[in-house]
């Protein structure tokens, strides 16, 4: 049998860094097809030197065709480049359907990286006293972007083999991408302003999982749909979160506002709401949205399945001390 082939999209980025790397370990015969914008040597270089297998694509999110024409040659596409990318999302369906329509090989698999800004209260920074307890046992996806992933993997002919995961807050030391992308986010905006907090009283909370562990879970899922653990489509719906408690904005940006004050970065320690001004701007910023993210369960299918238990505990701890002062080392030397 032929080695697999795979599309990964995002392969540069936090968590793409560590799915190549963690897919030389689990499949070393799999092929990895990353589209990169700006591949450079040092960018090729980087990437293969976490997988030898790899073979870079030059192109963006907005070359629709050319992710379709990509995902017809693979049998599984990975996109962990931007949860909410409509029309990279559109090209790799309409690449899949068309090798498909073919019929000459098994249902191609795509799994697709969203995050739990899909079950977020749009609250800022209130505390709400009885959340919503989410499970994915039996998640709807209803009317979210994500929602044409799931049609192409619940069709009955042809189907493409599909799942998508809900990632909460990602922590961890990055392997091309060093930090996570809130980390700059709020390191900025804490310069900015003299001080760090988030929006409103910061008081939302969520649940975190460690880069390293995103990775791990991805792999976990191909495992499953590749051994037909799982078929797709509703069933491949994961929430991906350790299962420690939750973890609140205003706890991350004291830590962050107390490193950046002995660092004379911002001119307070500790942390307090940001003013209008600084919040104004950011209009329907993701990122401040998705703060609302509150109470999700863990990966319980997987674990059930003895597949996926997770390996970086100790998030509090760590997420509030020595990662945060590490990924702000490197977000701002
Ligand atoms: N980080 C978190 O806390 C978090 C939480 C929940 C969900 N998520 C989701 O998890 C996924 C991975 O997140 P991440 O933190 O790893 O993201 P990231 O570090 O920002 O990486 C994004 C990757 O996508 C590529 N990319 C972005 N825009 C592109 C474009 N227009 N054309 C081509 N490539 C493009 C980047 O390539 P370049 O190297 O060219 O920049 C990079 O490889 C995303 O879907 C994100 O929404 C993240």
């Amino acid at each position: 049998m032929s080695p697999q082939r795979a599309l990964i999209i995002g392969a540069t980025g936090f968590v793409g860094g560590h799915l190549v790397e963690l897919l030389a370990k689990k499949h070393p015969e799999m092929r990895l097809l990353c589209l990169t914008r700006d591949a450079t040597p040092a960018k090729i270089e980087g990437l293969k030197s976490l997988n030898s297998h790899v073979d870079v694509l030059e192109g963006t999110l907005e070359d629709s065709e050319l992710i379709s024409q990509a995902a017809e040659k693979v049998d599984i596409v990975i996109h962990v480049a931007h949860s909410d990318h409509v029309p990279s999302v559109q090209a790799v369906l309409t690449g899949l359907k068309r090798q498909v329509a073919t019929g000459s090989r098994k249902p191609p698999l795509y799994l697709h990286m969203s995050g739990c800004g899909v079950i977020a209260d749009n609250v800022f920074g209130e505390r709400v006293e009885h959340p919503k307890e989410w499970t994915d046992v039996g998640f709807r996806l209803d009317e979210h972007g994500d929602h044409r992933i799931l049609e192409a993997g619940t069709e009955s002919e042809g189907r493409i083999r599909t799942s998508i995961l809900f990632p909460g807050l990602i922590y961890g030391i990055g392997k091309t991408r060093r930090s996570s992308a809130w980390v700059p986010l709020y390191s900025n905006l804490a310069k900015a302003a003299g001080h760090a907090d988030t929006r409103g009283p910061g008081e939302v909370s969520q649940y975190c999982i460690h880069v390293q562990d995103v990775a791990l879970a991805v792999v976990c899922v191909l495992d499953a749909l590749l051994e037909g653990k799982i078929r797709g489509g509703e069933d491949g719906l994961f929430f991906v979160t350790s299962q420690e408690p939750t973890i609140s904005w205003s706890e991350i940006n004291s830590v962050l506002g107390d490193i950046m004050y002995s660092k004379g970065l911002v001119k307070m320690s500790g942390a307090k709401p940001f003013p209008e001004s600084i919040t104004e701007p950011l209009g329907h910023c993701k990122v401040t949205r998705e703060n609302v993210v509150r109470d999700v369960t863990v990966m319980r299918e997987l674990i059930a399945c003895g597949n996926w238990g997770g390996t970086q505990n100790g998030a509090r701890e760590s997420l509030c001390r020595s990662v945060v002062k590490e990924m702000l080392e490197i977000a701002m030397p």
